[in-house]
């Protein structure tokens, strides 16, 4: 496994990480709820207002029933023939001060009792309009009902009107009682509707939103992982719908999201192959530089040519370079003459021990590595053309006038690890490249460097179990020091499972 795989299991969870974005405080729920309850509410409330009007007007049309038919009693006795005790008993019955009736031309006051000099409200509900029963009806609650009120209403076969006078708080005492059974009511009723209604859709619709919030938060915590697609559910509605179309979105890009992966990690192993590939045919065009001296006629024909088409070689390596990832096949490893690998590095950088960067070779002759010879010669040639090419950046005074620079590797062992430096006698590390210089593209401050060499050699030198480092307090120009222990050598062994676990 890569150190950028992560299984499902290991990813973070998304309730850990966001909380908030799977149980908000006030979600969905809470706010239907609340809504539900206000809109039951208002509802009731534009029930109230009319039918509190109407509650009033048939209150006194039942007084005015009542009025008419002590009206009829009153009418049927001669003048003066009722006892005064029996009159206040019927208005007493009516709830009225004073019963009147118009018959003909005629407006007779039938019975009165505490009549007084004048009423406070004229009420004819013969002609009350809508608008007109509701506003009275409020200003009755709020701020009348304490005074007399003379009601108007048809009378029946033969008469034209029947005329009350009404104490008004009995009237307004009864409206506030209904008012309040109407509050009760609403509130029961606005309880057990919002309670239906946020139930239908809680099941219907905040419970499938929940699923897909999480399963949203879960996806974006690990795009890449299948197990995080949604499983969208049978459901034929709008849910449904967006449950598969979601689905099938987050399939696209956790495939999409691999192949961008793979892709990424091809662009590495071709930017990989690239780099050495360029410093190979680096070394072959050195090599057809001294078959041009070669006085051949056919070798002559040739050797432009052939040098033409490595510089383009060389060139199209270069511009290739490209950004990617990938794993380095692991090491074969065997126990490898150090001394015959080093001869191929500076054969391939075309060096000796009187060229004008000289070769030294300063390891001892049996020395011995235990490791894949091909990879230990890419890291060793890394090291040295860096070498040679920080010596051949130099200004041309700062070199000297006969050179004098050499490349000098030193080997030895310390009890079961091997030690390789590599040192030169150009400028030194720049200050610069020193924080990333084991980085793939972030090490390079040279002019046409690409800042994979360093990166390449770390990889393969880590995959052997070993260190690379640049050495502190060179005297002059760099050192880089490299340690591979052997493989039967405990800490390798130890080293070597940690890093290919
Ligand atoms: N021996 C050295 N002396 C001075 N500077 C060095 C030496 N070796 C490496 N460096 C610095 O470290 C940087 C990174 O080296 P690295 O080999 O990773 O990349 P590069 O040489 O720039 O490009 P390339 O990918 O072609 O090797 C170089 O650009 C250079 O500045
Ligand atoms: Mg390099």
């Amino acid at each position: 496994m890569t150190e950028r795989d992560v299984s499902p299991s290991d990813a973070k969870e998304p309730d850990a990480e966001r909380p908030a974005a799977t149980r908000p405080l006030f979600g969905l729920s809470s706010k239907l709820l609340l809504l539900t309850i206000l809109f039951v509410m208002i509802a009731e409330v534009a029930i109230y207002v009319p039918s509190i009007a109407n509650f009033r007007e048939s209150w006194l049309r039942d007084r005015l029933a009542a009025a008419h038919t002590a009206a009829l009693v009153l009418d049927a006795a001669p003048d003066g023939t009722l006892p005064e005790g029996l009159i206040r008993q019927i208005l007493q019955s009516v709830g009225a001060r004073a019963v009147a009736m118009k018959k003909g031309q005629e407006r007779r006051l039938l019975a009165a009792v505490n009549l007084p000099a004048a009423v406070d409200n004229d009420v004819d509900i013969r002609s009350a309009s809508a608008w007109r029963a509701i506003v009275d009806a409020f200003t009755m609650l709020t701020v009348g009902g304490n005074g007399v009120m003379r009601v108007v209403g048809p009378a029946p076969e033969g008469g034209q009107f029947v005329e009350v006078v009404l104490d008004e708080p009995p009237l307004r005492e009864a409206m506030l009682r209904y008012s309040a059974n109407i509050l009760l009511l609403s509130l029961v009723i606005s309880i057990v509707t919002a309670s239906l209604v946020y139930l239908a859709l809680h099941y219907l619709f905040v419970r499938p939103m929940r699923r897909i919030t999480s399963n949203l938060v879960g996806f974006h915590a690990d795009p890449e992982s299948p197990t995080r697609i949604i499983a969208p559910s049978d459901r034929r509605d709008e849910i449904g719908v967006a449950e598969r179309e979601l689905a099938a979105m987050q399939r696209d890009l956790v495939s999409m999201l691999n192949q961008k992966s793979r892709l990424a990690a091809l662009g590495l192993a071709v930017s990989k192959i690239n780099h050495d590939l360029r410093n190979l045919l680096a070394s072959a065009q050195l090599i057809s530089d001294q078959l041009a001296g070669v006085e051949d006629s056919q070798v002559q024909r040739f050797a432009p040519k052939l040098m033409r088409t490595l510089e383009r070689a060389i060139a199209y390596c270069q511009s290739t370079l490209s950004y990617g990832r990938a794993q380095e096949a692991a090491p074969v490893r065997k126990r490898v003459a150090l001394r015959a690998i080093l001869d191929e590095v500076r054969d391939s950088l075309g060096l000796g021990a009187d060229t004008p960067i000289a070769w030294i070779d300063a390891v001892p002759a049996d020395m011995r590595v235990d490791a894949d010879p091909d990879q230990l010669f890419r890291v060793l040639l890394n090291l040295a053309r860096n070498a040679v090419q920080a010596i051949e950046g130099m200004p041309d005074d700062a070199k000297g006038a006969n050179g004098g620079h050499h490349v000098r590797v030193f080997g030895r062992r310390e009890g079961t690890t091997a030690i390789i430096e590599v040192s030169d006698t150009g400028p030194g590390v720049p200050a610069k490249a020193r924080a990333h210089l084991f980085e793939a593209f972030q090490g390079s401050v040279r002019a046409g460097g690409t800042g994979l060499g360093l990166a390449i050699a770390a990889e393969l030198v880590r995959a052997h179990g070993g260190t690379i480092s640049l050495v502190d307090g060179a005297l002059a120009g760099a050192t880089f020091r490299i340690a591979i222990p052997d493989r039967d050598a405990p800490e390798t062994a130890r080293r070597g499972r940690a890093l290919t676990a």
